[in-house]
């Protein structure tokens, strides 16, 4: 029996990549589509996923009465609490990759899925070889002197340093964080050479076309370095982390947020 997912946002980057990967897979059906940029031609005719055609609802609501198992949702912030409610209204469980979302949204989305018999899974990265990055860097930072992180992503990235880089910053042990950005000693020639000061821990930004989304975590010791290193290359690497996710679901209480407790 195949499982049944709905999806907001499918019009999207993510939607697009992440609802054609699950409908290649003979595990998964997308039973239905929201997205809020759909225009009526797409309405009327659907969404061309592969060899299947998704029928686009006109509403968010819409999306939880076609019996999903799941719903997925890659969207947009402003919609969260609104989704919450309706997942919780109709019994369906929720796995949102949406980024943004503050942490009082998060809070009354807890209590709101506390409330009810659903799950959710909220994660802003669903890239398992970087949730294992940042739990490899946080293993090895107890048995080394230092720690910088250099992150390089796309030049359209208007922000800096990454959430990923802040992450695994605030991953790594009390013990190798700085309390001053620069030693007493130190200066610098040109400003921002020895990069920001993240959680204690300097991280270094580089912006580039060419690149998508990459993060180095060196650690040094006397005489050794050690560097773990991840690169994603495309937006099928978040489709491990949605299915391994769906599969967790039916384990899952209440509302979790982040993959690295997943896994
Ligand atoms: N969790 C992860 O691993 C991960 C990875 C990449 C991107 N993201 C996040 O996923 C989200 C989408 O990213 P993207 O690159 O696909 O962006 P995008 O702009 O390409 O797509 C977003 C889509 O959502 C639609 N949308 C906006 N508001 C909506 C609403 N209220 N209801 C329904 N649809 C709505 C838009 O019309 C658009 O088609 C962002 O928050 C992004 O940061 C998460």
């Amino acid at each position: 029996l195949k499982i049944r997912i709905a999806f907001n946002g499918i019009l999207g980057k993510m939607g697009r990549s992440i609802s054609a990967g699950l409908a290649a897979d003979p595990d998964f059906e997308i039973c239905a589509g929201y997205d809020l940029s759909a225009n009526s031609s797409i309405l009327r005719e659907g969404l061309k996923i592969g060899k299947v055609c998704v029928k686009l609802c006109g509403n968010m609501e819409e999306l939880f009465t076609c019996k999903p198992d799941v719903v997925i949702d890659f969207s947009n912030g402003s919609a969260f609490i609104e989704l919450v409610r309706s997942a919780t209204r109709h019994n369906v469980s929720l796995i949102v990759g949406t980024t943004g979302i503050s942490d009082e949204d998060l809070n009354y989305a807890r209590q709101l899925v506390n409330e009810s018999d659903i799950a959710a899974i909220v994660a802003p990265n669903f890239s398992i070889g970087a949730v294992l990055m940042m739990k490899f860097a946080s293993l090895a930072s107890d048995y080394f002197k230092g720690c910088e992180i250099i992150e390089l992503h796309h030049d359209q990235k208007i922000d800096a340093p990454s959430g990923t880089a802040v992450q695994t910053a605030g991953a790594i042990k009390n013990s190798l964080k700085k309390e001053h950005r620069l030693k007493e000693n130190e200066f610098e020639k040109y400003e921002g050479a020895r990069g920001a000061m993240v959680n204690g821990i300097h991280v270094h930004s580089v912006r580039l076309p060419g690149l998508l989304a990459h993060q180095e975590v060196i650690l040094g010791a006397q005489g050794q370095t050690l560097t773990i290193r991840h690169d994603t290359y495309d937006r099928s690497a978040y489709l491990p982390g949605v299915i391994l996710a769906i599969r967790k679901l039916v384990d899952v209480k209440g509302l979790v947020c982040g993959l690295e407790n997943l896994i």
